[in-house]
Order: C-alpha cells, then structure tokens, then sequence
C-alpha cells in the first residue's frame, strides 16, 4: 500500500513552483511506495504564502521555518530559498529527524556544505540536492550510453551554461529577483548559479575532477543594492571559465557567464571518446546527439536521436513515442526517483555527500582564479 509522506515546503519562488508542481504530479504518472502530500507552505509574507497555498493546495501554511520543522506533521522539508539560507535550515531540519530535499547550490562554500553532509548522515535522514538535468531524459540516456561504455576511453568533456539578463548596470544587487547578484545571499556568481549544473552532471557522467584552472571575471564592478538603497560593490563573477583534468585523464573546458547576449539559459555538453561522441543542449533537451565512429563509413554521421519512445529513461511513464516532454519533468523525475530510493532504503543522488563534491569544485574555481594557479579539486 502507498504510504503517505508530509511535506513542508520553505521559499515559493521559481523552485517553489516548480517542486509544487512535481509533487502533485508524480503519482499520476509513476507507481511509487510513496506519496506526497502537500502539509504545509512556508515564506515570509502571510498573504503572499496563503496565497500560494491556495493556488497549489497547501493544507496550511507558517512564515516562520523554525515552526515548519518544529511541526510533528512535517515528514520532508525541500528547502528552496535563497543559497544563504540552506545550510542553517538543513542542519535544523536534520536535528529534528526530517529527510530534506535541498535546492541547489548545496551550501555557499565546501566547509559548510561538509557540516550539512555531517548533519543529514548522522541524523541517517534520506537527503537529496536538486541537481534536477540529470533527470532530463536525454541527460540520463547519455549517462547510460557512457556507463555501457560505447563511447570507451574518455578524452574530452565541454560543458556551458550562457545567459544575457545581467547586462544592463541598471539591474540591483539584493532583495527579492536580484538576491543571485549579491554575493552575500548567493556565495558566488555564476560559477554556484549555472556552472554548478554543468558539473553536477559531469561528476556524475565522467567522474570526479583531480584539478583546475579557473578565470572569473565581475564586468559591472558596482550596483545599488535593493535593500539598502546604496551603489555597493559587486562580488560575484559575472563570468566563469575553467580548464581541468578529471581522474580518468579526459580534459575539461567550461564556461558560464550571464554577458553572452542572445542566450538565456544555453546550457550545452559534448563528450568525445575513442569510439563516439555525444552532444546535448538545454534549448533541444528531448535530443541527445550521438556520433559513432564504428557504424559504416558510408552511413556514417551525427545521429539525432528524439529521446521520446517507450524504453527510453522515463518516458515509459508518459506519452506514446515521438510526443515530447520538457523542463518541468526533470523535477518529476527527480521526485520519483527520491520516493522510490525512501521504499528501498536506498538513496537517489545526488545526496548531500555527492553534491558537495560540486561545492568542493566550486570552492577550487574561485581559489584558482584569486591566486591565478592551477589548484587540486579536494575530494
Ligand atoms: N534546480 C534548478 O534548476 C534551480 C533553478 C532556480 C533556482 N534554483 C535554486 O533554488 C533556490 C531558490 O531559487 P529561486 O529561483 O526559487 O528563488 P526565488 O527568489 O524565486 O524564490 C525564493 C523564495 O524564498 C523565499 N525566502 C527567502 N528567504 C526566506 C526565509 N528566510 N524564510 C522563508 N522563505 C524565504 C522568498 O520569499 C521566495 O519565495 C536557490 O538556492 C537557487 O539556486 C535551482
């Protein structure tokens, strides 16, 4: 029989709305031994969070997070607010037994990401990060391709993640829609904000990173801040680039910056092997590109493959082939997946522990680039 599961959900911006729409959806399409129920809605603006828990259907709602895991009722906590603030709600939620479902960045840096790794094992509550590409099921098809090792030796992996919305001085730092611009509230710029999924899936296709070299560069060097009203320094970078050789001896080339006009959410990766190639983008995502040197010269070429039939990773659960499925369902997915791993007692990552791996790469990017050196990734 399905089990029911409370859920309390903290901060009902873009992720809110997203998870919400994930949690109500999933047992329609995927037989779990879990559901989910939506217990309680938590933000700071009374009007605003009844208003939220209406529309999605919220039994009840708190503007205060401290109430929320307090709550005997509550059974998960997804946190998703601000990056600030994830630590200190997680390593509360841990101490009150909550499994915890985590919006990504894990933390603002490595070390505090280790005390929440700590926290949720100790604890032994079920975690996961919501490092949602992966569960793109063209992501999940090329890790498959990867795992069965018909690409075969590895020697390039070239990731980016481009967007244009920071361009005008004009835009604030701070408060509300511009909180990723203020170094205090994110932990970085777009190194934590884009690069951040490009190498949680790269972790996870090609394995961890041994070292790097990483350029960060912040264009607009002031803004006025939302909150105080006053033009302060900018201390996120505005653009990210970074070379590096993963364990398995392939090279690593990424970018992300928030200056290329004309993109907004270009996020992009190519795999070369010995054998095959595969290429991904966002703008695309039902595609996946597959290039295989062994098939016949005369036939020989880039295969477009619409990764939309029945046995292709979640698809199954949907449409009839050749009907496409988009952003939102990598959220679904990444539920499914989670309920299914509490019915087995087994996790679905990333967890916490693998998340902090990226934290760890993250904290190198920004270490390389203020000493202008190569820096070992630390495991
Ligand atoms: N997985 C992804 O692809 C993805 C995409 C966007 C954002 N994110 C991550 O999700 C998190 C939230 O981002 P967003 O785009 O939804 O932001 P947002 O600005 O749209 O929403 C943030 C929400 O948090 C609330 N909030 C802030 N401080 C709070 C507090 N102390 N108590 C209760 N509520 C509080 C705000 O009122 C708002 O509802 C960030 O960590 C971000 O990096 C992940």
């Amino acid at each position: 029989m399905t089990k029911t599961l409370n859920l309390g959900m903290i901060g009902y911006g873009f992720m809110g709305r997203a998870h919400s729409n994930a949690f109500r959806k999933v047992g329609h399409f995927f037989n779990l031994p879990y559901k989910i129920n939506l217990k309680a809605a938590c933000a700071r603006n009374d009007a605003k969070v009844k208003a939220f828990a209406d529309q999605w259907g919220y039994e009840s709602t708190e503007t205060d997070w401290r109430k929320l895991i307090e709550r005997k009722d509550i059974d998960v906590i997804d946190i998703c607010t601000p990056n600030n603030s994830h630590a200190e709600i997680a390593l509360a939620a841990a101490a009150a037994g909550k499994m915890i479902l985590c919006e990504k960045p894990l933390a603002m840096n490595g070390p505090e990401g280790l005390k929440m790794v700590e926290a949720v094992e100790k604890a032994g509550v079920a975690n996961m990060v919501w490092y949602n590409y992966r569960r793109i099921p063209a992501v999940t098809l090329a890790k498959q391709l990867i795992d069965e090792g018909r690409l075969g030796r590895i020697f390039h992996y070239r990731a980016k993640f481009l967007q244009d919305w920071t361009i005008n001085p004009d835009v604030p730092q701070g408060g509300a829609g511009t909180w990723r611009l203020d170094l205090a509230a994110a932990g970085s710029g777009v190194s934590g904000d884009l690069l951040a999924h490009c190498i949680d899936t790269a972790l996870w296709l090609n394995g961890p990173l041994e070292s790097i070299t990483a350029m960060t560069e912040t264009f607009v060097k002031e803004r006025k801040h939302a909150l105080t009203g006053k033009v302060e320094k900018v201390g996120i970078d505005d653009a990210c680039q970074f070379i590096g050789k993963f364990d398995n001896g392939s090279l690593a080339n990424f970018e992300s910056t928030r200056y290329a006009r004309g993109h907004k959410a270009l996020y992009t990766f190519e795999v070369n092997g010995e054998n095959a190639s595969l290429f991904w983008d966002l703008h695309d995502l039902h595609r996946l590109q597959y290039f295989d040197h062994r098939d016949q010269g005369i036939v020989r070429g880039w295969r477009s493959i619409h990764v939309t039939d029945g046995d292709h990773p979640y698809m199954g659960n949907w449409w009839v082939p050749g009907l496409a499925i988009g952003y939102e369902h990598s959220f679904v997915h990444q539920v499914a997946d989670f309920l299914e791993g509490v019915g087995k007692n087994q996790l679905a990552g990333p967890t916490f522990r693998d998340a902090y791996q990226t934290q760890l790469v993250l904290d190198a990017i920004i270490a390389s680039s203020n000493q202008s050196s190569w820096v070992s990734v630390g495991k």
